[in-house]
């Protein structure tokens, strides 16, 4: 009945619901975008749910997005959304467990160790990785097929789950933690990750095993990390210079040395934040090339041109060809159009702020506000598949990112007006009301994006080198029962080892 009681008209409409409290958790937690997209017809561009007590108003489409990614920080912060979720994990006193402004500087610390130096050795280690793998019998026996003909099967998103950890750990965590991935490691690593789920989000503390083994995990990690800290500095200084090792080097602008416990939490925030980010878009990456066998063979044929050794066999990859293949590229950018790992961006807010009238008002003479208390809510999914934005929005099609005068639209939308700003991790580009998002922008924008496409199209280039790759059944559908977007399981694709292996 209160939601018939007439309402503040500056508060934002409303989605009904029948049960107080728990207001549209079910209908957003099975499909975020479906909600949004019936949401928007009903009610526009920006509208109010609740989700279990919290009242969160939804501001969509590119002004939207400018709204959540471009707002004063100390007015709409991420920290009180994010913290109940990533503190446990991460640990204590980085990332949204600190002030905003060291956040900033944890960032650019770890900015300056993600140079194109490192990314040279990277595409390197990452094409290692993933031949070791696939020649082991960990996951999809590939050479163990004798009939070059034979078609085996492996379950996409678990097999890039597994090759995204160890490509990770071998070039950003460094080489202790790759040695330690087979002892012990790795299990320490999936306590972990089990406390990143909706559930750990919403209630911070239950008496469940998966809370216990979370933060059992998240004591040992840390202590991991931080013995291996201090064997570097009692040993005689040999060790690679890894992010672990530019880390040790940084202080604080007050002087402060970054603690250990501190480096230990930014190194398990890396290892989290970069994993179901890569590894499902890989697995999205593979299961449209194996959807569409042309597509495939014409980025077969871009490595074939560009890496191909007269006589059969290929060189390896060097960083610099790898930012030129547009073909590689255009796949991938068009993936993360499609399925954003990240469906809703979160802040919360800290004392009433308007929504500009531009994105929806009550009446002319007046605006909608957000109160305090409230959280805001973009959904760059959404403006990356507008049919007003982009033509043919669902249809994957790479082609759009080649064609000149498609990319040339596009950068104008993405950077029209575009003023570059020092967040304090040196200039990014603001761009917060563009329609293509997928790693965010402004202050909170990811420092991982140039990582994420090296190890991505590594891996997607050494594994298209030696095999083919067909679907096994129907398009996975996504599933949002996660914090990320990721293939429904079992998310087949049938394979053949190419003949010249
Ligand atoms: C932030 C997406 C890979 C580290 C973000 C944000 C998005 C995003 C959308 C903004 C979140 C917000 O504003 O609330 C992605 C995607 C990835 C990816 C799509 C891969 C395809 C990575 C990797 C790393 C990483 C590999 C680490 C090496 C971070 C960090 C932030 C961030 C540190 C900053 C968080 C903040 O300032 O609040 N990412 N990410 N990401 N990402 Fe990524």
């Amino acid at each position: 009945v209160y939601q018939m009681l007439p309402r503040d008209r500056s508060l934002p409409p409303l989605v009904f619901h029948w049960i107080p409290w728990f207001g549209s958790a079910a209908a957003y937690g099975q499909d975020p975008v479906e909600f949004f997209k019936s949401c928007r017809e009903k009610y526009g561009n920006v509208f109010c749910f609740v989700l279990l007590g919290r009242k969160v108003v939804v501001t969509l489409g590119p002004k939207g997005n400018d709204f959540v990614f471009g707002g004063k920080h100390t007015v709409i912060a991420a920290e009180e959304v994010y913290s109940p979720l990533t503190t446990p994990v991460f640990g204590k006193d980085v990332v949204y467990d600190c002030p905003n402004e060291v956040l900033m500087e944890q960032k650019k610390f770890v900015k300056v160790s993600l140079t194109t130096d490192k990314f040279r050795d990277y595409v390197g280690m990452v094409e290692d990785e993933v031949t070791q793998f696939m020649n082991s019998d960990l996951a999809f026996r590939i050479f163990q097929l004798n009939d070059i003909n034979e078609w085996g099967a492996f379950g996409s998103y678990k097999t890039l789950a597994e090759m995204t950890i160890l490509t990770a750990a071998r070039t950003l965590q460094g080489r202790e933690i790759r040695e330690n991935m087979d002892k012990g490691f790795a299990d320490l690593y999936h306590d972990l990750d089990h406390g990143l789920t909706p559930l750990h989000w919403m209630f911070e503390n239950l008496p469940l095993p998966s809370y216990r083994k979370r933060d059992v995990a998240q004591e040992k990690m840390s202590q991991f990390y931080q013995n291996i800290l201090r064997n570097r500095r009692a040993g005689d200084g040999d060790y690679e210079d890894d992010v672990m090792a530019s880390l040790m080097r940084q202080t604080y602008r007050d002087g402060r040395p970054v603690p250990d416990h501190e480096i230990a939490h930014m190194m398990i925030a890396l290892l989290m934040a970069g994993q179901h980010t890569s590894s499902s878009s890989t697995a999205w990456v593979l299961l449209h090339l194996a959807d569409r066998p042309d597509i495939a063979e014409q980025v077969y044929q871009e490595q074939v041109e560009h890496f191909g050794i007269p006589g059969g066999g290929f060189r390896e990859m060097a960083y610099e060809d790898m930012r030129k293949l547009p073909i590689l590229d255009a796949v991938i950018r068009e993936t993360l159009r499609v399925h954003a790992p990240i469906h809703s961006i979160m802040r919360y807010v800290r004392s009433d702020v308007p929504i500009p009238a531009s994105l929806g008002a009550p009446s002319e003479d007046s605006v909608y506000v957000v109160p305090k208390g409230y959280t805001v809510l973009a959904s760059p999914s959404l403006s990356q598949m507008d049919p007003l934005m982009w033509k043919d929005a669902n249809t994957w099609d790479p082609t759009r990112w080649l064609d000149a005068a498609g990319m040339a639209a596009q950068a104008k939308r993405e950077y029209d007006d575009d003023t570059k700003v020092d967040f304090g991790f040196g200039l990014v580009s603001k761009g917060t009301e563009s329609p293509y998002l997928p790693f965010g922008a402004g202050r909170h924008r990811c420092i991982g994006e140039q990582f994420a496409m090296v190890q991505i199209s590594s891996i997607v280039a050494t594994m298209l080198r030696k095999i083919e790759l067909r679907l096994e059944g129907p398009f996975p559908k996504s599933d949002y029962s996660s914090m990320m977007v990721v293939p429904k399981e079992p998310s087949l694709i049938a394979y053949r080892r190419r003949n010249f292996d």
